[in-house]
């Protein structure tokens, strides 16, 4: 990592820029939130887990974090404080061996070429240049921008030409409601920490929103559009189920977290005037990238259930227990965001997680928040302006994944 001179200035609007990313977190999870701070003295190099009953193992180090994701041997996301679980209440225990099991590796390794740097930035020039072109002469014209709503409206757009579901594609209100609908599924998790199992009525709710979000598929999946993940289930061999279950999870999986993730990283390059560096030189943009994605880490948190005893850095762990791992505390405790940075080895891209499970939409998700950036970066040099301003900001409350609800911008 490159030492860092900073001004006292400079380094007072980057704690500001931090402290105003992490009022997200109290805002959105509060007793989350409570968690992944106290994670930085609870967690450390020389103790990096730790059990607190009744949550379980935490471990808030990086390199533990991965070590923990990428054994599969003797973690799984099927019981009790994994993802998984919560899945198999809500789809049926069918999911099981997609989401852990043999079918999930024949399903990633058939999928692994789903998303690539090139592919994903196509599919956001080509799903996204209207609304960005929109925005841009807003904001050249003198407007102003809700980045936020902007940003949730986007990632609802994609999912339709994801899924190839035209009404959505085409449709910004539509695209609006599929955000929404995924953000009440997701909100349906919400007091889930370690503990994954949904009461009964929170069950038959769950079904209810993905029966909805999921309505249009029946009728993309018999007739697929080329190029869309509909058609590629369909080459894959997947059934109708199976094609349902793995749109409901991308929905959820692949819309909040971006929105989240573009929207902060936006008000982070201007809380830190880090804007003003990535204005003289686009090529620091895979930086700025990466940096609001480690700052941001919109999945703070990930679990799994310990499938197997295992002695991981000095805790032994028994067959039955849970680990959270805080990824947020683990990312940020290097520090916020500097476009100067670097990259950061311990860390990786752990924001993504790790191993087997890896996410799926990684590249996509780069090259959303790199389009967004463009668009602004664009927008300025258009106008002349040095780059652009918050004029209004305002926190989502309770919600999984923290974010904004209004970021309105205008260029400076
Ligand atoms: C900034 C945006 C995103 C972040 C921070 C993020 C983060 C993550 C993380 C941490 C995991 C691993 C979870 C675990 O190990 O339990 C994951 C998995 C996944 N993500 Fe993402 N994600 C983002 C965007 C997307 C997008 C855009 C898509 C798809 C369009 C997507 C699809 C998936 C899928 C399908 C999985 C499950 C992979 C598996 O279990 O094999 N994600 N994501």
């Amino acid at each position: 990592m490159r030492p860092l001179h900073l001004s006292a200035a400079q380094a007072l609007a980057r704690t500001r820029a931090q402290l105003a990313d992490t009022s997200l977190l109290l805002a959105a999870r509060p007793d989350m939130a409570a968690l992944l701070l106290a994670g930085r003295v609870l967690s450390s190099e020389r103790t990096p887990l730790r059990r607190l009953p009744p949550l379980g193992w935490v471990t808030a180090h990086a390199p533990t974090a991965r070590e923990i994701l990428k054994d599969y041997r003797h973690f799984t996301n099927l019981t009790e404080g994994g993802v998984g679980d919560l899945w198999a209440q809500v789809l049926g225990p069918w999911v099981l061996d997609m989401f852990d099991g043999p079918g999930h590796h024949d399903l990633r390794t058939r999928t692994r070429e789903l998303f690539t740097e090139d592919s994903a930035a196509a599919l956001v020039a080509e799903a996204w240049q209207d609304s960005f072109d929109a925005a841009r002469r807003e904001l050249v014209t003198g407007g102003t921008v809700d980045i936020a709503a902007l940003s949730r409206m986007l990632v609802g757009r994609m999912m339709g030409a994801l899924l190839g579901i035209d009404e959505v594609r085409h449709d910004s209100a539509a695209a609006d409601e599929l955000f929404a609908t995924g953000e009440r599924l997701a909100g349906l998790a919400l007091d889930t920490g370690a503990d994954t199992t949904l009461p009964e009525d929170r069950v038959a709710q769950a079904q209810e929103i993905v029966r909805q979000l999921t309505a249009n598929v029946p009728a993309a999946f018999a007739d697929p559009q080329p190029g869309t993940i509909l058609e590629r289930c369909a080459r894959l061999g997947l059934g109708l189920r199976e094609t349902t279950g793995l749109c409901a999870l991308l929905m959820v999986a692949g819309t909040e977290t971006s929105a989240s993730a573009m929207a902060r990283t936006v008000a982070l390059l201007a809380d830190t005037g880090d804007q003003h560096l990535l204005r003289r030189d686009r090529s620091l943009l895979p930086e700025a990238v990466r940096e609001g994605l480690r700052v941001t880490t919109p999945a703070a948190v990930i679990g799994r259930g310990v499938s197997a005893d295992v002695e991981i850095a000095g805790a032994r762990m028994q067959a039955g227990e849970r680990v959270m791992m805080l990824t947020w505390t683990a990312n940020t405790r290097y520090g916020g965001f500097d476009l100067r940075r670097g990259y950061v080895p311990e860390v990786r891209q752990l924001w993504f997680g790790a191993g087997r499970h890896l996410c799926l939409g990684a590249p996509l998700a780069r090259a959303e928040i790199a389009g967004l950036l463009t668009m602004l970066l664009d927008a300025a040099a258009e106008a002349g302006a040095p780059g652009w301003q918050i004029v209004e900001r305002t926190p989502q409350r309770r919600v999984m994944i923290p974010g904004y609800q209004r970021l309105v911008v205008a260029l400076a």
